[in-house]
């Protein structure tokens, strides 16, 4: 969560990194600052709420004079969101100021011992050890100072570190939090992610775990942990400008939901030639995969839920057990997986702490790892033996949309490709399969054009205080993650329910005028769905199915219907979801919610 951003060069730091601060606000909102180098000072400016007040406190950066600067946006882990514990903190001799994202899990005995010999503390925050520790450490070489600091931290961090006795250098340490260095002319930069990058420089230095970096106007220099210089590459940003902004749309969610089409496209279309996937940028053989007797797939959110999905199609189509696992489960459960198991991660930052600590664990029992990750040189996609890059583009909005369909996607051609290498699958199957699969651009195209009309839904369901998502099978993982947007954005109580599990217990919270949500895309169990939304309707619900455009068999049954283009059943999770998606956002809507940034929570999940 928090994010960080900095700059070395001759232009105003300020208005810089109020920049960056906006792109990465996204990581965590509830209160930013800066701290800018000036004439052997440092000029602290940090605010409780969004960057927005920043801004005005600091008339965009304008009353901030200074080249070169530090900022970060929180997401609130230690101590409240108050001005106090906003970032940078500042050293008890004001020399030094320090940005953090992450968590230092030992700050407790730090504190102690730093208020033993003496520091005063004015935050609740763990950051404010760095400082006090790099203030302690300073004999006139920040460099040392900062390695001994890194050394005496656990837990994670990406730091940024300036020194009023060193005026012309930012230092920047790196341990399981995203860091990236920006190469530009005469000034340089960094941030935890590309989008604060972009609009500067498209040359990236992606930093690893345990090295740091020396910043000045002119140069970068990358060390090992122990401070010996390490050669790195430089690599080009291809996300464009635009993606990182909301091109004429209200939220970058409603923009991301539109990018569905074409973000499944662009990561399904080059792995597809002629009647072949190929997935080049793996190592899974034909022998491989024949030696392998399970697959577990693990992840947090929305893309566990797109793992729940996927699990239908590996299944169906490979004959291979699949266990879908959350991550923050799996990582404590010690899991019987050995070099037999394929790990499948996903995630759409590749930054969450469950789910990289639980593909450790896994990786050291032997399994091999296949990451499914939108973010380029993310920690989960260096830690993979293979990733599969989603080609989604940046996701702004905290709600995941294009980030779940494009995960889903990857599972699709991966059960197709499997199927294919094991020879589970015959040659017409096959065929037919894939011919869906590279329909699936176009059909949820159809499914956002059939769906102009939901806002009207949004307007009966916005003032409900309880939502259930009912279905079976592949309808039932569509409905998890239906609910779940839902919740996140609207703040709506919304519960997932396996259809033929409700009359086990929660059948009595159904109620007169209770909304049940109905997925029937499952042509197979229709007739056994239909029996669930008899039995939920008998009790006063209000039914809003969802199904395809000529299934006039739930007609009578529902209340209301959205449609969908059909889909055999183990592909249509990437289109189902589509008028789920805009119904959440319209129903956020007209509850007045801040849609792209819902209260409490953040896009990268990095603290356990
Ligand atoms: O970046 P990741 O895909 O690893 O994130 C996992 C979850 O935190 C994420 O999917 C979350 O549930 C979404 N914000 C929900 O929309």
């Amino acid at each position: 969560m928090c994010g960080i951003v900095g700059f070395i060069g001759s232009q105003q730091a300020a208005p810089i990194l109020l920049d960056g601060l906006k792109k990465l606000e996204y990581r965590g909102y509830d209160s930013a600052g800066i701290a800018i180098l000036n004439d052997s000072k440092i000029d602290i400016r940090k605010v409780t709420g969004r960057i927005a007040n920043l801004c005005e406190l600091t008339d965009d950066g304008k009353n901030c004079n200074g080249t070169v600067g530090i900022g970060h946006t929180r997401w609130a882990t230690h101590g409240a969101p108050t001005d106090t514990n906003a970032h940078p903190h500042l050293s008890n001799d004001g020399k030094f100021a320090v940005v953090h994202n992450g968590i230092i899990e030992n700050y407790i005995a730090l504190r102690e011992e730093l208020i033993q010999k003496g520091y005063d503390f004015q935050s609740e925050t763990d950051t404010e050890v760095i400082v006090h520790l790099i203030e302690m450490y300073y004999k006139g070489d920040l460099k040392k100072a900062v390695i001994k600091t890194s050394a005496r931290l656990h837990g994670s961090y990406a730091l940024g570190v300036v020194c009023t006795d060193e005026p012309e250098k930012i230092y920047v340490a790196r341990e399981a939090s995203p860091l990236i260095l920006g190469v530009g002319v005469g000034e340089n930069y960094f941030a935890s992610d590309v989008t604060a990058l972009v609009s500067y420089t498209r040359n990236a230095i992606y930093m690893e775990d345990g090295e740091f970096a020396e910043i000045t106007p002119d140069s970068i220099t990358v060390f090992d942990p122990a401070g010996k210089p390490i050669e790195k590459n430089i690599s080009r940003i291809t996300w464009d400008i635009q993606s990182a902004e909301k091109g004429g749309y209200e939220h970058f969610m409603l923009k991301e939901i539109m990018e569905q089409p074409r973000a499944v496209k662009a990561t399904i279309a080059p792995r597809i030639k002629g009647d072949d996937i190929v997935l080049d940028d793996t190592d899974l053989t034909a022998e491989y995969l024949k030696s392998i007797n399970k697959i577990v797939i693990t992840a947090c959110g929305s893309a566990y839920y797109a793992g729940c999905a996927g699990k239908y199609a590996i299944e169906k189509l490979c004959r291979i057990p699949v266990q879908v696992e959350l991550a923050s489960e799996l990582r404590y459960s010690d899991p019987l997986i050995d070099e037999h198991t394929l790990l499948i991660v996903l995630s759409q930052s590749g930054e969450t702490a469950d789910t990289i600590a639980a593909m450790k664990e896994c990786k050291n029992r032997g399994a091999k790892t296949l990451a499914i990750v939108n973010v380029v040189g993310s920690t989960i996609a260096n830690i993979a033996d293979n990733t599969l890059y989603t080609w989604a583009g940046p996701e702004i909005a905290v709600a995941t949309t294009k980030g779940y369909t494009t995960q889903v996607a990857v599972l699709y051609l991966f059960a197709l490709y499997t199927a294919k290498k094991i020879g589970s699958i015959e040659d017409k199957e096959y065929s037919d399969a894939l011919k869906t699969v590279k329909s699936l651009p176009k059909k949820i195209q159809e499914a956002i054009d059939m769906n102009t009309g939901i806002a009207n839904f949004a307007k009966k369901y916005h003032g409900v205080d309880s939502v259930f998502f009912i279905g079976r099978n592949t309808d039932y993982a569509v409905s998890l993650e239906a609910a779940l947007k839902l919740k996140e954005i609207s703040y709506i109580h919304a519960e997932s329910y396996a259809a033929g599990e409700l009359k086990h217990g929660t059948i009595a919270l159904i109620e007169e005028h209770r909304p049940v949500v109905a997925l029937c895309c499952n042509r197979a169990l229709m007739e056994k769905t239909m029996s669930n939304i008899v039995e939920v309707k008998a009790r006063g619900a209000d039914i809003l199915a969802v199904t395809f455009k000529d299934n006039q068999k739930i007609v009578p049954l529902a209340d209301d219907m959205v449609f969908v283009p059909e889909t055999d059943t183990i592909f249509t999770a990437a289109v189902e979801i589509i008028p789920l998606q805009l119904l959440s956002y319209y129903v956020a809507k007209e509850n007045g919610c801040d849609i792209d940034k819902p209260k409490n929570l953040a896009k990268s999940v990095t603290v356990e």
